[in-house]
């Protein structure tokens, strides 16, 4: 990290954390964030879902959720970013605070509940960003929706046009009984849903499923074959975590999605146990805790195609995303992989 980096984040961190975040997104905007610029080599680049990533590094949801700095974020060293998630209308979320930062585990608990300005103002940002990397949308379903899993499928007929990959999230912790989509009949028929407007696209892009890292191992099951029944192009694993196992900070206890850090060994197991019943049918994307290259690479090496991060980022900056992308390129190399291709799932055993 940079001086100027760390400056800024230090004086970050003195705000209160939504607010801090909202600052963040506006000096992208104004192009006050010091960029990294495309990061690839014949080793990092790669493919997923038939999309072209320069490396295999994303930034995950909800870190732009309302697509404003989409053309700074695709500058800065990522090999793909997800915006969103966008819900039909507009909502504001629960009351603040709803960002809680827990500095000693390097952690953050969020209990956004999907506060977004709405499917058609995300599209028509998304609409007019530079050409780049791959952009894509998490879709979500209103608050107080009489049908959420046709919701889904709404925002997707909106944004979808204007996207190169969408991910159907069933998993956000805060939003009351949407986990309860991930059950096998309603996630297939929420599916099929989403893939018959996919049908009607200009272009059909990539559908991705992201699943939550507190399902049991029977829960796994229903979910990688409903994944599989439906050909799905993805599986994101995990969202964040409802569990506080082994917290020191003082904002443990408050409700919500846990993520950074104390996530990585939970949604790595998760990861290799849907890899292992999934068996290279479905590209998978690892998420959860990712902080440095190693931990980038022990996610590929337990079977994710590629990764993504979002709470390193509060504590390491932006520059982390190059950062990580080049660790990986170097460890990939002393392992003599020539691809990254190569190098995921042959770790797998460790977690299973
Ligand atoms: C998230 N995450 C998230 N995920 C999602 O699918 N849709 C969303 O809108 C959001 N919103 C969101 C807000 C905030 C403040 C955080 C910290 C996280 C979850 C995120 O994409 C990721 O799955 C987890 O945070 C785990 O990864 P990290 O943060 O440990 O790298």
């Amino acid at each position: 990290m940079k001086l100027i980096e760390r400056a800024g984040l230090a004086a970050l961190h003195r705000l209160d954390p939504e607010t801090a975040h909202g600052l963040s997104i506006r000096a992208l905007r104004a192009g006050l964030v010091p960029l990294a610029g495309p990061v690839t080599s014949p080793r990092l680049a790669t493919t997923l879902a038939g999309l072209s990533l320069p490396n295999p590094i994303g930034l995950a949801a909800g870190f732009d959720k309302n697509a404003t700095a989409v053309a700074a974020l695709m500058r800065a060293g990522f090999g793909f970013i997800e915006l969103g998630a966008a819900t039909p209308r507009p909502q504001p979320g629960n009351p603040r605070p709803r960002l809680f930062r827990l500095t000693e585990d390097r952690a953050a608990i969020n209990r956004f509940g999907f506060n977004n300005e709405g499917a058609d103002a995300i599209a028509a940002r998304m609409a007019t960003r530079p050409k780049g990397i791959p952009v894509g949308l998490n879709l979500g379903a209103n608050k107080d929706s009489s049908d959420r899993a046709a919701d889904f499928a709404t925002v997707l007929a909106v944004a979808g046009p204007h996207a190169d990959f969408a991910t159907v999230n069933v998993s956000s912790p805060n939003t009351e009984r949407l986990r309860d989509l991930q059950g096998k009949a309603a996630l297939a028929a929420l599916l099929q849903g989403v893939l018959a407007v996919r049908a009607t696209l200009p272009r059909p892009i990539p559908i991705f499923l992201k699943i939550a890292p507190d399902l049991t191992p029977p829960e796994l099951e229903d979910l990688a074959e409903v994944a599989l029944a439906a050909r799905i192009d993805g599986v994101i694993a995990t969202n964040t975590t409802l569990s506080r196992d082994g917290l020191k900070s003082a904002h443990k206890s408050q409700s919500g999605g846990l993520s950074g850090a104390p996530l990585f060994e939970k949604s790595t197991r998760i990861l290799a146990q849907l890899s292992q019943l999934t068996a290279g049918q479905v590209p998978l994307i690892g998420v959860g805790g990712i902080g440095t290259a190693d931990q980038a690479y022990e996610k590929i090496r337990a079977g994710a195609s590629a990764v993504q991060l979002y709470t390193a980022l509060v504590y390491g900056g932006l520059s982390l995303a190059a950062d990580i992308a080049r660790g990986l390129d170097a460890l990939l190399a002393r392992d003599g992989f020539t691809s990254v291709q190569e190098a995921v799932g042959t770790g797998r055993g460790t977690w299973t």
